[in-house]
């Protein structure tokens, strides 16, 4: 299946987002783009996504086919997904889905996942893996690890982007059973959490990727993922 993918590499890139979305009118459907490094990269909420160069997974997919955008609100918790098997597979243990878009090892933020787009016409998915980098300085609003740091193991960069490659190709052929995965290990089920300055505790994710949730008065609400940037 990969043999038909169009996968590019760069040794920099200011960000594979970017890169997607600039080009997106002259690539085709599937386009997947990694670099080493990237100069700008994105995180969700404007924020950097910093990345030492050759140590970890920046990779973007684009997607154009318009069955597979009208699915996009549960691309992001459907990719955390993919990610979540490629580190099981590679001895990662206790990770779980950050809904609506990260994957955790424990308390610690090992992957983010950026959506954007323009709807319908497009849209590029994110993913960053913290895959050998062991130092990570700055500020964190989540403390970062690595699958290095949680295994000691050094791992195959290479390997890691070929099978979440097929992760992803398999994920866009079966959102449900991948959804359903996130459903079962949804990181922040009966905590509490914040979103836009309300605080809620959290629930189960929905079968539309939903999160359900309840406020402090115990009223039930359906929580989009509106850090989503569209
Ligand atoms: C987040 O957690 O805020 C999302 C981070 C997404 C980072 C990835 S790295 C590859 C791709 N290119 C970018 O500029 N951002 C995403």
């Amino acid at each position: 299946m990969i043999k038909n993918m169009k996968i590019l590499h760069f040794e920099t890139l200011e960000s594979t987002n970017k890169y997607l979305i600039e080009n997106h009118n002259v690539l085709e459907d599937n386009t997947i783009v990694s670099c080493d490094f990237q100069t700008n990269g994105k995180g969700r909420e404007l924020r950097q996504w910093d990345s030492t160069k050759h140590q970890n997974l920046l990779i973007s997919f684009l997607i154009k086919n318009p069955k597979n955008i009208c699915k996009f609100h549960i691309f992001s918790l459907c990719s955390a997904v993919c990610v979540m098997k490629v580190l099981e597979k590679n001895s990662i243990k206790n990770v779980s889905i950050k809904w609506p878009n990260d994957v955790y090892v424990n308390d610690k933020k090992i992957c983010g996942v950026l959506l954007q787009g323009e709807v319908p016409k497009y849209i590029v998915i994110g993913i960053g893996v913290n895959v050998n980098q062991i130092a990570f300085e700055g500020n964190y609003s989540t403390c970062p690890t690595s699958m290095k740091l949680e295994s000691n193991i050094l791992y195959d960069i290479e390997i890691i982007k070929q099978e979440l490659i097929c992760e992803m190709l398999t994920m866009f052929n079966n959102y449900d059973q991948y959804l359903k995965s996130a459903i079962s290990n949804n990181y922040v089920k009966n905590k509490t959490i914040s979103i836009n300055g309300k605080k809620f505790v959290a629930d189960d994710i929905c079968p539309d990727g939903k999160l359900k949730a309840y406020d402090e008065k115990g009223n039930e609400h359906y929580l989009d993922s509106g850090e989503i940037t569209f």
